[in-house]
């Protein structure tokens, strides 16, 4: 008989303010540009889906969802580098879908770096397509990068 493993399912809830220190912490482990804590206060305080994924208490992952008029715009979505490559990214990016469609979003959109293949790996998986480049989007060590825009149909 096979086992087929699993991640242990994590808990979903609403980031708060006291999240937010623990939130940039990862944030800088987990991106070389990473958002200041006065990014994720002032989309709390804008009123986006921002949601945090705990596996027993411990935050381990969190995103930032922007919603209206249909569309849906990922702005941040992050697994902390110590429980990457276990499944938690999947899981996350199933919750915002399901954050999404209760917002009644019919497309979601997203900027990635194309340097960046385990995230497009992922989005990919899940069914988004790349639509667009940014010339110059992001900024890089030498100069600026690229960003491919991808879309889903939920
Ligand atoms: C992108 C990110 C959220 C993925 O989370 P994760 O927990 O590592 O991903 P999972 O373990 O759920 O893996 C899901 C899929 O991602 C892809 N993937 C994950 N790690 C990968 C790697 N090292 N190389 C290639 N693909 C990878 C695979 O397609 C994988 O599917 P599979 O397990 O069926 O092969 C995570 O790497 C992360 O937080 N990175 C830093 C922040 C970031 O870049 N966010 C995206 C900004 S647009």
């Amino acid at each position: 008989m096979s086992a087929i493993l699993r991640p242990a399912l994590p808990d979903f809830r609403p980031m708060a303010n006291r999240d937010l220190e623990h939130i940039v912490r990862i944030e800088r482990a987990a991106y070389p540009y990473p958002w200041s804590l006065g990014n994720f206060r002032d989309c709390l305080h804008a009123g986006y889906s921002c949601w945090v994924a705990e596996l027993e208490r411990e935050l381990i992952g969190y995103f930032v969802l922007l919603s209206a008029a249909g569309e849906g715009h990922i702005l941040n979505c992050c697994v902390s580098p110590p429980w990457q490559g276990r499944g938690y990214g999947r899981l996350l990016m199933e919750q915002l879908m399901d954050t999404a469609r209760g917002h009644g979003v019919e497309f979601l959109f997203l900027e990635v770096r194309p340097s960046n293949a385990p995230a497009i790996r992922l989005y990919e998986s899940l069914g988004f397509e790349g639509i667009a480049l940014r010339r110059g989007y992001y900024p890089a060590d030498q100069g600026r990068e690229d960003a491919l825009v991808m879309r889903l149909g939920l």
